[in-house]
């Protein structure tokens, strides 16, 4: 299989960017990053990537008049920087049907929950308000309908009694920098097959016993 080519974009923090930029740098995962590329010029994210020695470039969403003409600047963007696999990390923007038709089955996203539960915005308030037992992470190949698509890998985290927002997010996001880069790892070695519109992915099978909440 041929070393990935990656971009990732992000739009703030940039903490999952980051656990792939470290990934790769350690030879944990053998892909080039290409491009981080952020929707805003003051992404905190933008700041780690370069002294990383990682290129950047950003694409305001400000500039374009409509949805159409911002994400054809973003492709255009990743082709100048030979991108050929993209990583969504963070990246706040609805992307058009049209911009992921074109990197279908090359584009991936994490979304803090075990999807399909809680796809969208505020999923640890909800995750919360709903009083699930056990949350998580997913990363999956991005699909037109928000936060859908083949999953890849998930990662799933106890809701504990006190659990405000914050806990819960960042417990789950402990979860993120872990499975981000080996959903991308064993995509890069090719481990992950796509079949309809579930993966089939050959990689060592979990403990088969149930994680309980509250244990027994
Ligand atoms: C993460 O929780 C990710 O799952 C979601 O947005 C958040 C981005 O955090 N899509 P960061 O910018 O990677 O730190």
């Amino acid at each position: 299989m041929a070393r990935l080519k990656l971009g990732i974009l992000i739009s703030g923090r940039g903490s999952n960017m980051r656990a792939l930029v470290d990934a790769c740098s350690k030879g944990l995962v053998d892909a080039d990053i290409r491009l981080v590329l952020s929707n805003e010029g003051s992404a905190e994210g933008l700041v780690h990537a370069r002294s990383s020695g990682v290129a950047t470039s950003t694409v305001s969403h400000r500039d374009f008049t409509n949805r159409a003409a911002f994400d054809a600047a973003l492709h255009r963007a990743l082709e100048r920087a030979g991108v050929d696999f993209v990583c969504l990390a963070g990246f706040m923007r609805l992307l058009t049907p049209g911009f992921i038709d074109k990197w279908h089955d090359r584009m991936i996203n994490i979304h803090p929950s075990l999807l399909p539960a809680f796809p969208g915005l505020h999923t640890h308030r909800r995750a919360l308000a709903a009083g699930v037992k056990l949350s998580g992470c997913t990363v999956h190949y991005v699909r037109a309908e928000t936060d859908t698509g083949p999953i890849i890998a998930q990662a799933a985290v106890p809701v504990l009694p006190d659990d405000e927002e914050a806990d819960l997010a960042a417990r789950v996001l402990i979860a993120e920098h872990r499975l981000y880069p080996l959903a991308l790892r064993l995509i890069a070695e090719g481990r992950v097959r796509i079949e309809g519109e579930r993966t089939v992915v050959r990689a060592p099978h979990p403990a088969a016993a149930p994680l309980l909440n509250p244990p027994d």
